[in-house]
Order: structure tokens, then sequence, then C-alpha cells
């Protein structure tokens, strides 16, 4: 069976491409489905450290499908929107982490899927925008939340009021983007950085990514409570053991995970 998404498997790395390259990778019912499956597929498997999530051809996602959308109901908008959101949410649940790739266009839904990944680097050639509010809706999966907490509130409400498209050194520049490369540079770049990723204790990793994720949404004091809790289970773990003997007998630790 054909999939929207292509996936491949470097040692402990997996990338995910979505290949609807004709309609610039538009979600339509049917990506997301596809996507969904991916990613749950991603959290079985087992070899997993990191994954990278970029897109086939020129845009990395335009958006979600104006064309579906064109005719939805109320109910049908709420079902849409609250399926990138579980889509997306599952993404943050992955219990290691997910590099964006933007290789392109990232409007719409697929900004919106870059900031659920843990960070985003960024072709040169990449353009970044919620231009929602210009079709008379406003950002569905998750932008109006998950944007003001990546670049403050401040210049989201900008970039969602206006549908201003940004290139890649201005996402860099406002802490969207974490770093540009040249185009034929970005995919190798962040499957290196997955595959270091990939080298680090996964517990500590998955913990860490756990921890930054749910901490964004607490108060101080609960956030650093966790992270204390969290701290002390690690010394339970045999990453713990490995890491610091490791370091102790001069050696690389070798994690089981
Ligand atoms: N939904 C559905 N189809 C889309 C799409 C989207 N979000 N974005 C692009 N497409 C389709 C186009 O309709 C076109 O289909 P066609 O060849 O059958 O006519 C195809 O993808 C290629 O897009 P095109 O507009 O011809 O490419 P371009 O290089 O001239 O422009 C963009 C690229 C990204 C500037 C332009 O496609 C665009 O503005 N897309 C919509 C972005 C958007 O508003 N996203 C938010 C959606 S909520």
């Amino acid at each position: 069976m054909t999939s929207f998404i292509e996936t491949t498997q470097d040692g402990p790395v997996r990338t995910l491409t979505i290949n609807r390259p004709d309609k610039l990778n538009a979600l339509s019912q049917e990506v997301l489905d596809d996507l969904q499956r991916a990613i749950v597929a991603l959290g079985n498997a087992q070899q997993v450290r990191a994954a990278v999530i970029t897109g086939a051809g020129k845009a990395f996602v335009a958006g979600a499908d104006i064309a579906a959308m064109r005719e939805m109901s109320e109910w049908q908008g709420r079902d849409f929107s609250a399926t990138g959101h579980r889509v997306f949410h599952l993404i943050e649940k992955l219990q290691f982490p997910v590099i964006a790739a933007v290789n392109g266009f990232a409007l719409g839904g697929g900004c919106e899927l870059a900031l659920a990944c843990d960070f985003i680097y960024a072709s040169s050639k990449a353009k970044f925008g919620q231009p929602e509010v210009g079709l008379g809706i406003i950002p569905g999966f998750g932008g109006t939340q998950r944007l003001p907490r990546r670049v403050g509130a401040a210049m989201a409400r900008e970039l969602i009021y206006t549908g201003k498209v940004i290139d890649a050194d201005e996402a860099q520049r406002i802490g969207l983007a974490n770093a540009v490369f040249p185009p034929d540079d970005l995919l190798a770049a962040a499957q290196r950085t997955a595959a270091d990723i990939a080298t680090k204790g996964p517990h500590a990793v998955a913990v860490a990514k756990r921890l930054i994720t749910q901490g964004m949404e607490k108060p101080l004091l609960e956030a650093i409570s966790a992270e204390n809790d969290a701290f002390a289970s690690c010394f339970v773990t045999e990453d713990q053991s490995e890491g610091m003997t490791a370091f102790l007998e001069k050696r690389a630790p070798d994690f089981k995970g």
C-alpha cells in the first residue's frame, strides 16, 4: 500500500519524508492518517533513538489542504483540527527527539508540524508563516499556542495577525529555527545531530524531553520539583551507571536503552 510518508532508517535514526510534492505536501486527512501511522510505528520501534521529519520536493508542508477544507462544516472543522492536534501531540509524546528539517515552505499546518518537533533546522530556501487569517480561518493545528511559546507572544501575534511569510534567516533570528543550512546540506545536518543525540543515554534524553515539554506548562517551582524527582530516578538506571563508569574509565559509553 502506498503511503504519503516515506520512511528510511539509518542505525538509530529514522527519517520520515512527507511525500505529496504535487500539492506541496499539503496535509489532507489521508496525509494526516499516514503521518499518524508513521508516528505510531516510530513510537513502537525499539531501535530508534532520534528522528527527522522533512518534506519531498520544494515544500516541507504548505499547510492543511485548502481544497479539502473549503466545504467543511463547523463539526468537520472541529474534527479536522482535533486530528491535527492528536497527530502532532503524538510527536511530542515520543520518547526521543524529533528534528524538523524544513526544506522549503512551512506554512500553516507545516509551520505547526515543525513547531511540534523538538527543534527546527532550516534550509536557506525555507519559508515560514501562519497565513490562515488570509483564508478566513485561524491556525488550528496548535499554532496559536505553540508559536507564542516558541517565539514569544508579541512576535507570534504579528506573524498570525498579518499572515506574513518570513525567510530562514528571520526564522533563526526570532528563535523559530535553530540553524540555517545550504539546501543540499540540510538533511545530512539534521541526521548528524539526530545521530549525535542517539549516542547519549536514551533514558536521560527521554526524561529531558518530557520535562522540557511538560515544564513549559507548569509554574517554576512545580517544574523544578518534577526535575528533582526525574534527576533522582536517573540513579536507578543502567544509563547512569554506564555513562559515569565509561567517563571514569576513559572510554565511550555503551548505552543499552
Ligand atoms: N492546500 C491544498 N493545495 C495546496 C496547498 C494547500 N495548502 N498549497 C499548495 N497547494 C497546491 C496548489 O493548489 C497547486 O495545485 P495545482 O497544481 O493542482 O494547482 C500545487 O499545490 C502547487 O502550488 P502552487 O501554488 O502552484 O505553487 P507556487 O510555488 O506557485 O506557490 C505557495 C507556493 C506555497 C506560495 C502557494 O502554494 C500557497 O500559498 N499555498 C497555500 C499556503 C497556505 O495558505 N497555507 C495555509 C493553509 S491553512
